[in-house]
């Protein structure tokens, strides 16, 4: 009897541990606690497919319960009709504040229209929502600082800035064209280049730099490693490419595999220099094996926290934190931001930032 109730009793103990880590999507009950009262928030993620987006998720929804609200979490498989009927349910089901991550920063406009004349307020995600009047406050990190960061590494690196002259051969991507982070992201590192590349110390040996040639449409790796291997073949049968810009570490990790296949890693064909974004697990895992040199630490749990601070503001009325006024012009008006700062990050210092903040364990870097 002894025995048969503590089997019953690890099992429900065991029951519980499992549910209590699931962040499945959908609906959640909400949490009891906290200032939000069980009212409901939307939120709304552009896809699964990418690490960071399922991040930026169970972050947002597991602060939104602690603080006492209820979460509708959506990810819309970066189909923009999915994302937008997923926004018009939201509001259905009486959601007071739309948190929104948007796939296509313009396709918004309709939805939100519906959303205004219900009184609902609207935080854009990370990737600002444009060409509307309806939205309220953007919550980001300072996009631009992020290709700075990447230019100012290359620079570095060469030791660009202490004289030397190269030239060295240089090949530029650009993220998803329907993203306005991504001319954000082009324009910082870019700005930051620009004398070198002026001067000849840095080739564009494709000659490809506008962003409609070198954007990558959904911010797809095989889409990076269809157009890298294009450019090896044409520009780099008899020299190799000495650094690639990749404005994030989806893209990256095409680029990583297209220059494997291209026989680059070995001493004649060392890998070139290789910028990324978002310190997903596969990039530090390629930055610890040497295949990309740098990426960039945006903390989601920053982001969601900055987040879930605006929500509650505007719940009770007052007014959210925002640090920038000036930046984000979504053609309609400049919409309020909140920027977090992103953070350089590379083999050196990986652990620090990544390992001893708890945001990874060692062995998922295995
Ligand atoms: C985000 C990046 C991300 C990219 C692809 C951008 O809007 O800011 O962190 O790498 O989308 O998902």
């Amino acid at each position: 009897m002894k025995r048969s109730l503590s089997i019953l009793l690890v099992a429900v103990m065991l029951l519980s541990v499992v549910l209590a880590g699931c962040t499945v999507p959908g609906t959640s009950t909400g949490g009891t606690g906290g200032t939000g009262g069980g009212q409901l928030i939307g939120v709304a993620m552009p896809t699964k497919s990418l690490q960071r987006w399922n991040q930026d998720g169970e972050n947002m929804q597991k602060m939104l319960e602690k603080a006492g609200y209820k979460v509708d979490l959506q990810y819309a498989e970066d189909n923009v009709e999915m994302q937008v009927s997923q926004v018009e349910n939201m509001i259905t089901k009486g959601a007071k504040v739309l948190v929104i991550a948007s796939i296509d920063g313009e396709s918004l406009g309709g939805v939100l229209e519906q959303a205004a004349k219900e009184g609902i307020k609207v935080i854009a995600y990370d990737r600002l929502i444009k060409s509307t009047p309806n939205v309220d406050f953007y919550a980001t990190f300072d996009n631009y600082k992020v290709g700075v960061i990447q230019g100012k590494y290359i620079i570095e690196t060469l030791k660009l800035d202490k004289g030397e002259k190269g030239p060295f051969m240089m090949e530029v991507f650009g993220g998803s064209p329907d993203d306005n982070n991504a001319y954000f992201f082009n324009g910082g590192a870019m700005d930051t280049l620009k004398p070198y590349i002026d001067s000849g110390v840095l080739v564009i040996k494709s000659g490809q730099t506008d962003m409609e040639t070198i954007s990558i449409m959904g911010w797809k790796a095989s889409g990076a490693q269809a157009r890298m291997d294009n450019l090896l073949t044409a520009f780099y049968a008899d020299e190799n490419v000495d650094v690639v810009l990749s404005p994030n570490d989806s893209l990256a990790q095409g680029i990583v595999a297209s220059l494997k296949a291209a026989g680059y890693g070995s001493a004649s064909k060392p890998y070139p220099i290789l910028t990324g974004q978002d310190c997903d697990i596969t990039n530090v895992k390629h930055l610890i094996a040497g295949e990309q040199s740098m990426s960039v630490f945006k903390d989601t749990r920053t982001l969601a926290e900055k987040v879930v601070g605006m929500v509650d503001a505007i719940m009770k009325g007052t007014e959210p934190e925002i640090n920038d006024t000036k930046t984000y012009d979504n053609n309609v008006k400049v919409v309020p931001s909140y920027l977090c700062d992103p953070v350089f990050a590379d083999v050196k210092n990986y652990k620090e930032l990544l390992i001893d903040t708890g945001y990874y364990t060692e062995d998922q870097l295995k």
